[in-house]
């Protein structure tokens, strides 16, 4: 059951929605929640808040990012998964599309099957985003790249993953401690952001989430 009645407004970006600094998405599966977000109802539609605090890409629209490219027909390639917090957000937004979740701990892949049986455009793969060739064969299309794996060398493997699957867009979220806890973040964002470059790809924004996740940015990079 929804818990509360609020005025609820689109925001520029599709399928995201906000009330005050509250930012929803529509339930794809209404009356049912994934983490413990509060539902609420307004006019015959059920919104879930979409907390910024469990969702670097919350995180990111909340810091006021500008780039957006999730579309209702995108297919989404989604690395590091976990139990399906953010990607379940994602399946919200893509009514006519496809969010592929890449989950390598046995555990939360676990959980991740549970929402996905659910929601039907959520598909989930026990797999290795440092190995997209392995996943190529379960991967239809990918227009958008979004990996959050938090383990080191993040830029090398999201920089792979977009040479394998031709996105145009990525979204690639680095937790600065997974990769040197010695080092300062602004200078881990900063060679994340080259090591794209050189690979060719056009970096769009690079957003840091505090003070909703401390030491991580979103780097936005687009295939031209
Ligand atoms: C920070 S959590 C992801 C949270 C999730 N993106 C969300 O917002 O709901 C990082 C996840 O990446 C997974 N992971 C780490 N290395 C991975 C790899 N090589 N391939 C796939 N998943 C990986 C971890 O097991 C963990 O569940």
């Amino acid at each position: 059951m929804s818990e509360a009645k609020l005025r609820v407004e689109p925001t520029s970006f599709p399928g995201v929605f906000r009330s005050g600094d509250m930012l929803l998405t529509q339930n794809l599966t209404p009356g049912r929640r994934v983490y413990g977000e509060r539902l609420f109802d307004q006019e015959g539609k059920e919104y879930r808040e979409w907390v910024p605090d469990r969702s670097k890409l919350a995180a990111y629209i909340r810091k006021r990012g500008s780039f957006f490219p999730f579309k209702a027909d995108s297919h989404v390639l989604y690395l590091g998964a976990s139990s399906g917090t953010t990607p379940s957000h994602v399946s919200d937004l893509l009514t006519e599309g496809r969010v592929y979740c890449v989950e390598i701990a046995p555990r939360m892949f676990r959980d991740l099957v549970g929402v996905c049986e659910i929601r039907s455009n959520m598909m989930p793969i026990l797999g290795d985003a440092t190995k997209p060739d392995d996943l190529a064969f379960l991967v239809e299309r990918a227009d958008i790249i979004y990996q959050d794996v938090a383990q080191k060398n993040q830029a090398g493997i999201f920089a792979r993953a977009m040479r394998r699957f031709p996105a145009r867009w990525g979204m690639l979220a680095v937790k600065a401690r997974s990769e040197d806890v010695t080092k300062d973040p602004e200078v881990i964002f900063r060679e994340a952001a080259e090591l794209l470059t050189k690979e060719g790809l056009t970096v769009r924004e690079v957003v840091g989430l505090e003070p909703f996740e401390k030491d991580h940015a979103m780097i936005v990079v687009e295939r031209e």
